[in-house]
């Protein structure tokens, strides 16, 4: 039974992901496609609600809708009537009243998207709700691995800095550990949660005890624009301790994969020329986004399973 939402990676659990990833390889080979575009959900309408900035997440849910021949209604806070004040459940009522069949939110308060279908029948997509979830980054990040490592079982996943306000960090942990990789947060104490105890996860404030036993290193922005005090005594000491320098870089495994969500902050969590290093993945984290988001749309809104989508031809 397929869940109406992908709210967090709770909806999905072990096997709503493994489908996701099945059906990304399909979705892969369209993207290799001279026109690469399927009629999948053609008549479709996926309203995109995004309160807060987004680049990467934005812009491959809509290539992502465009290439599954969607509708995509794009909602931009700065010219919407949430300038004039109008609440979060009118402007969503407003546009399920145009007909629409999935939202995708971003919002700066956890829990938002869990609201959404009081006021709407659309299924609901979160894109990032506060220091919460973000669920379609935690699918994109278990496809790269695995196309590049293979299965995820028995990995050793080590994730790096702002832990405590990262919606990244906690879908990637849920998703890690439920396709059988072990993970390990690496922060200062300050910015650890203050109970990791039923994560299932390790912890530790040592970056390098544990840089040459990691499989992937995924290293996560700062996240200054939610951090209400200083957190370190300053940036500078911070990419001391738990920056991945080039340096630090010489002690991975040879295969293993450096990985960050982005944007980056170049010179803070990682040295400045670290996208560019040879087992950087950041790049094909970006590209696998648009199939991701394209697998997690059908998921919802499309035939529902993988055999509909063979004998898709060019459009
Ligand atoms: C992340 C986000 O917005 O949560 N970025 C993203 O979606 N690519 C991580 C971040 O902002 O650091």
């Amino acid at each position: 039974m397929i869940e109406r939402h992908i709210r967090s990676i709770d909806d999905l659990g072990r096997s709503g992901i493994e489908e996701i990833l099945t059906l990304s390889d399909h979705f892969h080979e369209v993207s290799t496609r001279r026109i690469p575009k399927v009629p999948a959900l053609r008549g479709k309408t996926i309203a995109l609600l995004f309160y807060e900035d987004s680049t990467r997440t934005r812009l491959s849910f809509e290539t992502a809708s465009k290439r599954l021949s969607a509708d995509s209604l794009n909602f931009s806070i700065g010219s919407s009537s949430v300038k004039k004040g109008e609440s979060l459940r009118d402007t969503v009522e407003t546009i399920s009243a145009m007909g629409v069949d999935a939202i995708v939110v971003r919002h700066g308060s956890a829990g938002v998207p869990w609201l959404l279908p009081r006021w709407t029948d659309a299924a609901v997509i979160n894109a990032g709700d506060g220091s919460h979830e973000h669920p379609t980054q935690a699918l994109l990040d278990c496809y790269t691995i695995r196309n590049k490592l293979g299965e995820l079982d028995g990995k050793r996943i080590t994730i790096v800095g702002d832990i405590r306000h990262s919606r990244v960090a906690r879908s990637n942990v849920k998703a890690f550990l439920s396709l059988g990789a072990s993970v390990t947060l690496v922060a200062p104490k300050t910015l650890m949660p203050f109970n990791t105890d039923d994560w299932g996860v390790e912890t530790t404030d040592q970056f390098d005890s544990v840089i040459g036993d990691s499989d992937v290193l995924y290293m996560l922005r700062m996240q200054l624009e939610r951090q209400q005090k200083s957190f370190v005594p300053s940036l500078r000491e911070y990419a001391k301790e738990y920056g991945l320098s080039n340096s630090r870089a010489q002690s991975m495994k040879p295969e293993s994969l450096i990985m960050h969500p982005g944007p980056m902050n170049r010179g803070v969590e990682v040295s400045s020329n670290i996208k560019e290093h040879p087992n950087s993945v950041v790049n094909d984290q970006v590209a696998n986004g648009v199939i991701i988001r394209m697998s997690a749309l059908y998921y919802l809104l499309g035939a529902g399973n993988v055999t509909k989508l063979e004998g898709f031809s060019d459009e």
